[in-house]
Formats: C-alpha cells, structure tokens, sequence
C-alpha cells in the first residue's frame, strides 16, 4: 500500500514559497496543510495570511488552509473566506501547545472541552457545506482527553482527524506516546492520520508497521529536516540521490531569493534562514558545527561564503 504523505504545517516555515519549492525540487507530499489562520479578536484575515493562500501562490499544489479558534462566528467567517478563495475544506487546529494558545482555551488548551468543540462543529455544519478535518493533539494534561472528545466528533461527518501523538504539556519535548495513541485507533469512527517525529525512513517504517490499518501519514519538521524523506518513503529507499546536495543548493537559493525580496533589510533574512539551518543542519554530517558558521555570518556575503563552505563539505564527504 502507497503511503499518503501529507505536509504538516509549521507557522514561519511552510509558507507557499516553501512549498512551492519543496515540491518543485523534492516531491513526494501528496497534500500541503497551510499553517494556521487566527484572527485575534478581529474579523479580519491579515495580509501575511492572505498571500499564503492566494491561489495565484498555490497553482500547482493541493492545499487545505487551517484554522485556530475556539469560537464559532470566527471559525465560519474563515470557512466563508477559504470558500471564496475556492477551498472546500478547512482544516482546524486543537494541537497548538504554546501557553498564550492554551491558555485562553485555543489549540490543545481545547480537547478538554467537548461542550465548546460541539459548539463550533455544530455551527460550521449547520450553516455551511465545507469538509471539516480535524489536527489535535491527544489532550493538554494527559492523553485520555482525546478519548472524551471523540463521542462529539463523531456525530459530525469530518474527513479525518490528524492526531500529533504527544499532549500539549510536552510542548515538542520527549517521545511520541504510542500506546496512547493505540488506544485512539479503535476508539472513533473517523479516519485517523498519524503525526509525530517521523524523521528518517526507518522511523517511519517502524510506525506504519505497527498501525497497518493507517495509510495517511503527516510529516513535519523532518520534512525541513531532510526534504528528500518524503520522496525516499514513497521510493521505499533510504539511498539519497547523486546529486543530493547539488539540489538542496538550488532548492535553498530558491527560498532565499524569495524571502530577501519579501522581507525588508538584512536582519529579518538572516533570522529567516537560521530558522530554518536549526532544521537543515539536522541532516549534515556535522549539525552543530553546520549551525553555528550558519549563525556567525552576520550579513549576507558572509552568509553566502558560510552556506558554499557547508555544501562544498557536504558535496565532499555527504
Ligand atoms: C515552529 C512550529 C510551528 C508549527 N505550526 C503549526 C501550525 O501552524 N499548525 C499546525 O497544525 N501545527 C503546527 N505545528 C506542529 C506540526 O505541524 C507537527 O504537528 C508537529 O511538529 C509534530 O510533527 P513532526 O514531529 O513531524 O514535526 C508547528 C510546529 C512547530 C515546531
């Protein structure tokens, strides 16, 4: 059985030049999650949100937007605009684990409260004709709240729900529970995705392995990681391509190219691109030496000599 791979968003990362030029020089991804839309008390989609999902910006790739709230009005006025946009689906967010999320009751800070999902599926089913999808986590304090949550999910007809198999409280620290998320498998009548620390082909071959009764399997930061996973799972191979780093180059100077033109000044730019060498650097054969000539550069010549110097190694020895 050919996997599904689905790309899970990373807010700050996969934005569609990201995609665009992931799946131009890697592939592999069959649908793009966009990173979430939140409105913040207003009824209004702020521009950075809007250039993600112009379909100008997207012609070439599936996309399914993604939304995080904890109220109904503002989940329909997204519904409504993903809608003009053309989107038949929206995707919604109870995974967020960041305090200033959960705390006011948004992301995983959510599962515990099936009153208040009912609320929100209920006026997006009555009210408008989208597929609703779901990506959570299995709970904030321990993963049995999911367990609690799933009789309310399943009065609603979603398409699925992608489940991070770790609890909001772990923030991304410590191991995926997957006893825990055994137990969510035979426990909702919806199809299930598996999300969480599929970084190497052998990790995911471990997990697809063990839920053989799941085909669609979410990828997040190990995608930015190492891009060619994607495409190395569906090839059954661990072997990279030849020209392996010759790609990643041109894959790199693409995004940088984009990202200089749309951020002002060498400073945004330069935090840009470390944000994503913690990621990239993962997979050279030195990650904490990679990352640190990568941080040393303090403006874009030196930037330029820091990433040659890291790919000529890499071309060298990779
Ligand atoms: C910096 C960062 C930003 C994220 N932004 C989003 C987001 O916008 N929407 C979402 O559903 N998940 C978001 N996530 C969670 C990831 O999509 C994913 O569920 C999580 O990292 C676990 O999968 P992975 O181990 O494959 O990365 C984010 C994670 C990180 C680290």
């Amino acid at each position: 059985m050919t996997p599904v791979l689905l790309s899970s968003p990373l807010q700050g990362f996969t934005d569609f030049r990201f995609r665009n030029a992931f799946h131009h020089y890697f592939g592999g991804i069959d649908t793009f999650y966009a990173p979430y839309i939140r409105l913040q008390g207003k009824m209004v989609i702020k521009n950075s949100y809007q250039l993600d999902l112009a379909p100008e910006n997207n012609s070439t790739l599936d996309i399914i937007p993604q939304v995080m709230t904890n109220d109904p009005d503002e989940f329909l006025f997204v519904v409504k605009y993903v809608q003009s946009l053309g989107y038949n689906e929206l995707n919604w967010n109870l995974g967020c684990p960041y305090p200033m999320v959960t705390k006011s009751g948004m992301g995983s800070g959510m599962i515990c409260q099936p009153a208040k999902i009912d609320d929100v599926l209920h006026k997006a089913h009555n009210e408008s004709d989208i597929v609703v999808s779901m990506k959570m986590r299995m709970g904030y304090e321990n993963p049995e709240e999911i367990l609690d949550t799933f009789p309310i999910l399943d009065k609603y007809p979603l398409k699925n729900i992608a489940i991070h198999a770790r609890i909001g409280k772990q923030l991304y620290k410590g191991p995926v529970d997957l006893d825990a998320f055994e137990k969510c498998v035979t426990a909702t009548k919806h199809k299930l995705y598996y999300n969480g620390d599929i970084t190497s082909v052998k990790a995911f071959k471990e997990i697809s392995k063990r839920f053989s009764t799941l085909d669609h399997f979410m990828i997040g930061r190990g995608l930015i990681a190492d891009p060619f996973l994607p495409s190395m799972i569906k090839n059954n191979t661990e072997e990279y391509p030849k020209n392996r780093w010759e790609i990643f180059s041109e894959f790199h100077d693409t995004i940088y190219q984009q990202y200089d033109e749309y951020l002002s000044g060498p400073t945004p730019i330069k935090m840009k691109m470390q944000g994503f060498w913690q990621y990239f650097a993962e997979t050279t054969s030195n990650p904490h030496k990679t990352f640190k000539a990568i941080k040393k550069a303090q403006n874009p010549q030196k930037y330029r000599q820091a990433v040659d110097k890291i790919l000529r190694t890499e071309m060298e020895f990779g």
